[in-house]
């Protein structure tokens, strides 16, 4: 294994190791995040992983990230001379894994190109060059000798409608590309430490894969008819050797029970204009979060059988604008007429600009879902330029908003539904009054807890239970920091109310509030009797809720004689 460190920022360096004995992965380390996607919440950089497989004949299984152009190939050319690559397997096209396929073929001219039929489209646009290819489809092989007999999986939409699997017969090698990935960037090349990882497998999967739950259940599937998967190189952060087992089990158990949902909301968006993809992303996260399922559908390669199908099945519909020309204009038209001529009236829509220089103007397709009689779940988002963290928040909660629209009724039946004595005995357990507040780069957010507790004494520690739907959860994940304000017994009154006004997608919560700023950079409410400064250690999902565990670092009271606001309820069915 060679580790090359390069010491001027951001720091980029390459690891290669021996997988197997003739499987190479060179990985591009990126341990500093720069850039704003919401699956890197977690802040642990990241890596993109390429492999090499040497049978009589070789392939190269993807490339890396443009940032690594120069130490990529150096890598690349010291562990063979390009002109002797046969196959560039290409698992999907987004930049992270695409983004040196051209460097790579102006090295290798010879190497054919094997990719599914959508990934080859997408790279004609990308490479601008003649290259020689060969379309796969799921369950054709590819013969590279010496026992290495590779086989394609189809896996559409993890994460893009163009992605393949590659299992290697003699290795038991299964490359899945972003499937089973995480944004997690350290010298370990696999994932001997479980504990380190899952909080980053598990944001991943949420952000990535669980709005295409449906579609990894459908990989997963295929993958059961392969050999014994010995091994599963991804193409993010550490690969699954040593707990490969409990990490797929998860994916399916995640999987399943994302599909369990009564309700369910289609996205449609395009994968690769403007920033369709990722507004999508942030969109079907907030939906997700309030338990609703989403299928993500790319409007320019999905079939109109299907696109019709899955409005038929949904609650919900959310629209990406797509471009007014440009590639299989047709197929997205199509599909758009598609999508309107099966709409119904008790649907909830949303719609969505992409920022990619051509969106079909919103307005009038807004009309035309109102006209067939959709009610919007939340305002139209317009973005006016390159989309900010504060962007992706009003996306994530726009998201919320129409899940909550979708799930209300449902909810307030199943609260009524609860025994009334044990409803009344629950009502009994008592807690205080607080504010979280949390400020996360340009994003901020508060929300009202009474389910708090201390946990710790060394290091001092407290949990809160949160709601899965609340929007300061994404705030909350493990390594973020976070001010819980404590509110004051006869004194509460005017910040309680305030922070439980319904807010709208983004609205800053803070603008009528006296406000600091603490150490961690989180707004404290002056208001407050006392406040503490946490940072998330650890999270436990129980049900509806995270119980999130976290180390108070520092505390202050500003009242000495002031007593906590306590929360007397009736009833335990709500809070
Ligand atoms: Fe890691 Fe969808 O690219």
């Amino acid at each position: 294994m060679v580790a090359t460190p390069i010491k001027t920022q951001p720091r980029l360096s390459i690891q290669t190791a021996e997988i197997s004995p003739d499987t190479t992965a060179i990985r591009s380390l990126d341990w500093d995040r720069d850039r704003f996607d919401i699956e890197f919440g977690l802040q642990n950089g990241t890596t993109y992983n390429s492999y090499l497989i040497r049978g009589a004949k070789t392939a190269l299984v993807d490339t890396s990230h443009a940032k690594f152009r120069q130490l990529y190939l150096d890598a690349l050319q010291g562990l063979i001379d390009p002109k002797e690559i046969d196959y560039l397997i290409i698992s999907h096209t987004e930049p992270d894994h695409s983004g040196l396929v051209k460097d790579f073929l102006d090295l290798a001219p010879q190497a054919t190109v094997v990719a599914a039929k959508m990934a080859i489209k997408f790279l004609e646009d990308l490479v601008h060059q003649p290259f020689t290819k060969l379309v796969i489809k799921n369950g054709e092989t590819l013969d590279l000798g010496q026992g290495h007999v590779i086989e394609f999986v189809n896996a559409p939409n993890l994460h893009w409608p163009d992605t393949i699997f590659s299992y290697d017969h003699k290795s038991g090698i299964l490359f899945t590309c972003d499937a089973f990935g995480m944004h997690y960037c350290s010298n370990d090349t696999y994932d001997e430490d479980l504990k380190a990882i899952e909080p980053d497998y598990r944001f991943y999967y949420d952000c990535l894969m669980g709005p295409n739950a449906r579609s990894v259940l459908s990989a997963m599937k295929r993958m059961d008819k392969l050999g014994e998967i010995k091994l599963v190189a991804n193409g993010h952060g550490p690969l699954l050797r040593h707990n490969l087992q409990e990490l797929l089990d998860r994916y399916r158990n995640w999987s399943k029970a994302q599909t369990k949902a009564e309700k369910s909301v289609a996205v449609f968006y395009i994968s690769d204009y403007g920033y369709s993809d990722r507004l999508s992303q942030a969109i079907a996260r907030g939906i997700t979060k309030t338990g609703v399922e989403v299928e993500m559908v790319d409007l320019r390669s999905a079939d109109s059988t299907e696109v019709h199908e899955i409005v038929n099945r949904s609650t919900g519909i959310v629209v990406g604008m797509p471009p007014s020309s440009g590639n299989n204009q047709e197929d997205i038209v199509a599909n758009l007429g598609t999508v309107l001529a099966a709409c119904k009236d008790k649907q909830i829509v949303g719609l969505f600009e992409s920022y990619g220089d051509d969106d079909e103007p919103l307005d009038p397709l807004l009309t035309k879902f109102r006209e067939a009689g959709l009610k919007p779940g939340f305002p139209a988002i317009k973005i006016k330029d390159i989309p900010t963290e504060a962007d992706y928040q009003v996306c994530e909660e726009s998201g919320t908003d129409l899940g909550q629209l979708l799930t209300r009724k449902d909810l307030v039946k199943k609260m009524k539904s609860l025994d009334s004595d044990l409803d009344k005995a629950i009502g009994r357990l008592s807690g205080g009054l607080y504010i979280i507040t949390a400020t996360k780069g340009d994003v901020s957010s508060a929300m009202l807890a009474s389910w708090v507790s201390q946990a710790s004494f060394e290091p001092p520690g407290l949990t809160i239970a949160v709601a899965k739907d609340r929007a300061i959860e994404s705030l909350m994940q493990v390594g973020d920091r976070f001010v819980l304000n404590i509110l004051e017994e006869g004194k509460y009154q005017a910040l309680m109310k305030h922070f439980l006004k319904r807010f709208k997608p983004g609205a800053d919560r803070f603008a009528e509030v006296n406000i600091q700023t603490a150490t961690n950079g989180s707004p404290i409410l002056t208001d407050a009797l006392a406040y503490l400064e946490c940072e998330v250690s650890s999270r436990m999902e129980c049900s509806d809720h995270w119980i999130v565990y976290s180390k108070v670092d520092l505390g202050r009271v500003s009242n000495p004689d002031g007593l906590t606001a306590v929360h007397h309820r009736k009833v335990g069915n709500h809070y």
